[in-house]
């Protein structure tokens, strides 16, 4: 079965446990929610996943091979891209340049990377930011560049770090559109880290739910929903609450 899938990874700093025993599996054409606290070990899982975080114990396995060990490029050829939280992109070149620049590191040719690169400004929706550079954007076309650098190559699996951190509700709303396209569209499988627990219950077709470096529940929109274990973790209360509450805690 294709898949890319953490198989109990645990990830200790200096005696801080950031990750224990953490296992989630993305799918092509689905998209996988992660939720969880601040500090609950999200973004140390994508980089174990991409290969910027050595895992201490557990593997990394994309249809079915290990790739631990594999330096971040190595994953990336392997097509398993990501987006950082805060952007990342070459900001003094344009648009376009950060396109092609990832698609050359890819191996194509500067002629079939700018080729590409146009097609998938395209493709996202942001074909008329080509020339402006990169660092003057405002943060909502930034992360929609950022996620067509991901793409860039055709990747098998995208993992986006808290893409819609500071969006409006509208623009949250057409940023979780985007994401749906990218996973039934490519059929690529995508993993969505996202603090708006609404709109991951809309836009996931499976969520893992971490908290403390654990993986507290796992399961579809529904069973997240109706989760005590999920509304004691984000409220450290029992309290009889509704999820719009919940969202509100966030
Ligand atoms: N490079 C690091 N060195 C030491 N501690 C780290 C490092 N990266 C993350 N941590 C710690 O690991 C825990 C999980 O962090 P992180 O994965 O960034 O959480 P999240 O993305 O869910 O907010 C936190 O306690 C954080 O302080
Ligand atoms: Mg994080």
């Amino acid at each position: 079965m294709r898949q890319l899938e953490a198989d109990n990874i645990s990830v200790a700093f200096a005696g801080l446990k950031a990750l224990s025993e953490a296992r989630l599996s993305v799918t092509p054409g689905h998209v996988t929610g992660l939720i969880g606290p601040n500090g609950a070990g999200k973004t140390t899982l994508v980089n174990v996943l991409t290969g910027f975080q050595a895992p201490t114990e557990g593997a990394v396995k994309l249809d079915g091979e290990s790739l631990v060990g594999l330096a971040p490029h190595q994953v990336r050829r392997r097509g398993v891209a990501r987006t950082f939280q805060g952007g990342r992109l070459f900001r003094e070149l344009p648009v376009i340049d950060n396109l092609e620049v990832t698609g050359v590191g890819l191996g194509l040719s500067r002629a079939a990377a700018v080729a590409e690169a146009q097609a998938m400004l395209d493709w996202v929706g942001i074909a008329p930011l080509a020339d402006r550079i990169a660092g003057t954007l405002p943060y909502t076309d930034e992360r929609r560049v950022a996620i067509g650098r991901a793409l860039m190559g055709r990747p098998g699996y995208i993992l986006l770090d808290e893409p819609a951190a500071g969006m409006s509700a509208p623009e949250a709303a057409e940023l979780a559109a985007l994401i749906r396209r990218i996973a039934t569209e490519l059929n690529c499988g995508v993993l969505l880290i996202e603090h708006n627990v609404g709109l991951v219950l809309e836009t996931c077709d499976h969520i893992v739910v971490l908290d403390s470096g654990a993986v507290i529940e796992d399961g579809p929109p529904e069973q997240i929903r109706a989760s005590e274990t999920v509304r004691h973790a984000y409220m450290g209360t029992a309290a009889d609450s509704t999820l719009p509450v919940l969202e509100v805690m966030q």
